[in-house]
Formats: C-alpha cells, structure tokens, sequence
C-alpha cells in the first residue's frame, strides 16, 4: 500500500515580480510504500529540508501533487492539515523540540493528549515504546536533565506513539555523538521492522543513511539517483558513500567523519 505519493512538486521560495526567487525543488517524484525505511541524501542546500517540509504540509508546493495516507494534501485548509499532522504524521528534528518545562513522559505523551484513549491504553503505549528505546529510566526527568542521545530517542518515541502513517526526520543525529547515533538508528531500523513504522529521514551522513533500506539522492533540487539495500548495511555504507563521492560537495568531510564511526 502507498503512503506516500509525490508527483512533479516543485516549490519556488518568493514571489515572482517581487525580488528573488528561488527553485528548491523542480519536478520531483516520490513514492513511500507502508513499511519503507527511506533516506534522503543530497549536498547542502539541494532541497532536502524543503522536500520534508512539503511532505510534513508544514509548507505548500507551489506546483505538483502529494497524496499521504490515501489524502490530497492540497485540498486540505489550515486547520485540516493541523489536525492531519498531529494524528497521521509523526516528526523527529534535528534540534530535538522537546519541551522543557515537561518531563519525557509528558512530552511522549504530547500527541495522544487529544486522542480519546484510556490512561491505560496511553501509559502501555510510552511503557512500551521506552523499553524498547532505552529510556524507561529518565521518563520522570526533563529533557535538560538527560543526554542529546536520550533526548532524541524520546523524541523519536513522541514520533511514534500514536502510530502515524508516516514518520518524517530532518538531520535526526545532526547533534549526536556518533554512539548515540548508532543507537537512535539501530532503534529506528528495529521499530520499522517490528511495527511496520514507515519512516522517511532527511541526512547527510552516509552512516546514519546506511540503516535505511532505500537512499534516493537529489542534487540542485532534482531527482538524482536511488539505491536498494541488500542485506549488508556495511557494503550499502560503501555504495551510500560512493554516491556522495559521485554527487560531490561536501563528500570528503564526510568521508572522514563518517568511517570513523566504524
Ligand atoms: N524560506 C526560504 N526562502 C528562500 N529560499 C530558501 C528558503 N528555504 C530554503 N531556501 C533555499 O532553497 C534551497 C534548498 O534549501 P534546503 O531545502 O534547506 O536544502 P537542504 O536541506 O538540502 O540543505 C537553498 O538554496 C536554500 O537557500
Ligand atoms: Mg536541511
């Protein structure tokens, strides 16, 4: 079953008349059957963000469609695609987004708050999610009180508790050491397998790219190439690694910074 469909998006930043413009996006297709675990890779400024934005419908497309979840997001208003969002979507970004003031539980918790469900229901969903992540110990501290690592896996845990259609992470081990990166991924990569969790994540480090199942490149905007896993995450690193080489920009750093991970 498709979850997501994206066809001919383009998006164009400004008004035209209006000083500059600026094409970050230009025909792009996309596809996310139900279960993918999907890596988007590409230089910096190559449109990734934005892509996840349209996707996310934290921002509109000036041209092309998006299906999510059988849905046009186009024909939705503001308040259906608020309400689409915190029930079908699920985020992780970068920079955590977790709130201070509350405690990792009550942040887990965040999306299920307007949901009818029991405090039972709720309470085994967070149990469950945290066991699984590694964070059953810190649920009662705040997020300040906990590492970057221990941050992102609740915030992955908010992503996840109220069973989106679709997952979506911007640069989500952009802040984390390289250890906790191979624990968020190896998480994530174990919750696709085992909640069929569709998740789609935006990243420039081919490391964090090789948990993923398919890598699809794009370069100025554009649609540039995509690669299947096959059953070695190590020589899907290589080709992962490969492409980024081939795409150039900032490949070497990455080159370096990356292996070191091993
Ligand atoms: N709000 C905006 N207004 C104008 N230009 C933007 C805006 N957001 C992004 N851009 C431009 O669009 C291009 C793609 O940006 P982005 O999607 O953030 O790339 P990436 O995430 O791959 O680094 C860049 O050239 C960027 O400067
Ligand atoms: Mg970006």
């Amino acid at each position: 079953m498709k979850i997501l469909e994206a066809k001919q998006v383009t998006k164009i930043y400004g008004r035209e008349g209006q000083g500059a413009t600026h094409q970050a996006l230009t025909q792009f297709d996309l596809t996310v059957e139900q279960g993918e675990f999907v890596g988007i890779m590409g230089p910096s400024g190559s449109g990734k963000t934005t892509l996840l934005q349209l996707l996310g419908t934290i921002d509109r497309a000036t041209s092309g469609q998006i299906w999510i979840a059988g849905q046009d997001v186009a024909q939705m208003n503001d308040q259906e695609l608020a309400d689409f969002r915190r029930t079908r979507l699920g985020f992780i970004f970068q920079e955590f987004h977790l709130l201070d003031s509350l405690t990792l539980k009550e942040n887990i918790l965040i999306p299920l708050v307007l949901e009818k469900r029991s405090i039972a229901e709720m309470e085994k969903r967070v149990d469950e999610l945290a066991e699984y992540l590694g964070i059953h110990d810190v649920l009662d501290h705040r997020p300040y009180e906990v590492s970057g690592g221990q941050k992102q896996r609740a915030a992955a845990a908010r992503a996840l508790v109220h069973t989106p259609a679709l997952i979506l992470a911007d640069e989500p081990t952009g802040n984390l050491d390289s250890t906790s990166a191979k624990a968020l991924m190896e998480s994530l990569a174990g919750l696709n397998e085992e909640e069929k969790a569709t998740i789609l994540t935006v990243t420039h480090d081919p490391f964090t790219a090789s948990y993923c199942k398919r890598v699809i490149f794009i370069k100025d905007g554009r649609f540039f190439t995509e690669i299947r896993r096959g059953s070695s995450r190590q020589s899907f690193f290589e080709q992962i690694m490969h492409v980024t080489t081939a795409l150039g920009g900032e490949s070497y750093e990455l080159t370096q910074s990356s292996s070191q991970k091993y």
